[in-house]
């Protein structure tokens, strides 16, 4: 019988105390501490325990091997990209999202996708009946792919030694169980334990592992800090719950880079992915209205058109109202300033309402002259036609500033079919202009774009 230790958590950071604290010294948050026990024999583990441990010896880079990493291609070109071109063998991802985005559905395409592969799919939080019925709406057929309702980890190992399945994917590690440690599931030391046992298990094996991660309220992935240090992957999967965009992010990557998206839209049958993402943001215009401008922008390495929508009138109930979504309220302020000072637009007793269509948070500072049009032609109710955009960085002189990836924005404006860019004079330099089929007007000062536009 092992020898039983109680140690108290803190259920927001995971930082530890041998007594019960009210407030937590190391995150400042009240009331987290829980009392956990914990097993002091730590000899014992789920995966294999009785490994050989050979000891390391300090290596020179010339003797170590460098075979470029395995990966496997996902089928999905959205999660391929976000991954850095495909699932690394032995590598875990931990995909965090809030409830009802789509995570579940999501993994369970990708898993009836992958069909050359065994797949397991390990849930812990739906029967074996509502994955079979959300697989029948996916409307995928994989004959390998396995499904184990279970949240024992020794019992989850016990049946992937006899599969051997070529990818695990554990829905969600907070429903797992380890029976090494006493605690509840979903607590600090049993997502910790868990997730080192499957940790040991993906790089022993080569395995890739899928692990699906609740968040907080707060909006960060429940559990601490620590779960996301040992992975090597963590995505985040977000989007507005009443539209239908999701976006996969990556917010850490051991196997490429952390400023990839990937962009879906959820339907009646499952996810699509969306591989030209600027069509689905420059919603269906109809009419022409006045408000509206387009902002050629990057997310990751992806430029995007998106549409900035506006709304300025005169406010009748005391304090003017100045309201965005998707766009920081503090830079909304600082370009209405800038208007007001450097072009003259007084809108200081006008209601400013700005959104960006699609339900995205954009933070580029490159569609500042943008949302400034979108501003003035509702201020002055003049329509900006449908096939000009623009990118830049407004400074506080009125001052058009140049942008980076400036080719890329262009070129993807004239993709879309875009006949006049607004840029920066200082991007200038940088731009064939004759190259392009769209005609590029360079500016210095936004006072010379209102001279050209209205
Ligand atoms: P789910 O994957 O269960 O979310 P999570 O695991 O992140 O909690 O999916 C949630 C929502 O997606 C659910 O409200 C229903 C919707 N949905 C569709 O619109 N179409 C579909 O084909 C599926 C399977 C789900
Ligand atoms: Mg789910």
């Amino acid at each position: 019988m092992a020898k039983m230790k109680s140690t108290f958590f803190c259920q927001s950071c995971g930082a530890q105390s041998a007594k019960w604290i009210g407030r937590c010294p190391s995150c400042g948050e009240w009331n987290t501490y829980v009392e956990e026990l914990i097993e002091k024999d730590d000899k014992k583990s789920g995966w294999k325990s009785s490994s050989l441990q050979i000891a390391a010896k300090p290596k020179t880079f010339n003797e170590i091997q460098s075979d470029r990493e395995d990966r496997v291609s996902s089928a999905d070109m959205e999660l391929d990209r976000v991954l850095g071109g495909g699932i690394v063998a032995g590598s875990i991802v931990l995909i965090g999202g809030e409830p009802g985005i789509g995570k579940s559905t999501l993994m369970l395409q990708v898993a009836l996708n992958l069909k050359e592969h065994k797949v397991l799919y390990v849930s812990g939080e739906e029967s074996e009946q509502q994955i079979k019925m959300r697989a029948e709406r996916i409307g995928i057929q994989h004959p390998n792919c396995f499904v184990l309702n279970e949240t024992g980890t020794q019992n989850i190992f016990k049946q992937i030694e006899q599969l051997q399945p070529d990818i695990l994917i554990i829905d969600s590690i907070q429903t797992l169980q380890s029976s090494f440690i006493e605690s509840a599931a979903g607590s600090v030391s049993q997502v910790r334990e868990c997730t080192a046992e499957l940790l040991k298990y993906a790089k022993e094996s080569g395995t890739p592992v899928f692990l699906i991660g609740h968040i907080t309220k707060e909006g960060t992935l429940a559990g601490p800090k620590v779960l996301e240090h040992m992975v090597d992957t963590v995505l985040q999967f977000e989007g507005d719950r009443n539209n239908s965009y999701r976006i996969l992010r990556t917010t850490k990557n051991r196997f490429g880079s952390t400023s990839e998206l990937g962009i879906y839209e959820m339907r009646g049958s499952g996810l699509r992915e969306v591989p030209n993402p600027s069509e689905i943001l420059l919603s269906q215009r109809e009419e022409n209205l006045s408000g509206i401008a387009i902002g050629a922008t990057l997310e990751g390495n992806r430029p995007l058109l998106i549409e900035l929508q506006s709304l300025v009138s005169v406010a009748t109930y005391g304090t003017p109202q100045r309201t965005s979504t998707g766009f920081d309220s503090k830079r909304l302020s600082m370009l209405l300033a800038v208007l007001e000072k450097r072009v003259g637009f007084r809108m200081g007793n006008q209601d400013v309402f700005l959104n960006i269509a699609g339900g995205l948070k954009i933070e580029d500072p490159a569609i500042d002259l943008a949302v400034c049009v979108a501003l003035v032609s509702s201020f002055e109710d003049k329509i900006i036609s449908a096939d000009v955009c623009f990118a830049g960085e407004i400074g506080l002189g009125g001052e058009i500033r140049a942008v980076n990836r400036i080719e890329q924005r262009i070129s993807e404006a004239e993709k879309l079919g875009f006949k006049h860019i607004f840029v920066s004079r200082l991007n200038a330099k940088s731009i064939e202009k004759e190259k392009y089929g769209i005609q590029v007007h360079t500016v210095g000062k936004l006072a010379e774009v209102f001279d050209n536009l209205l």
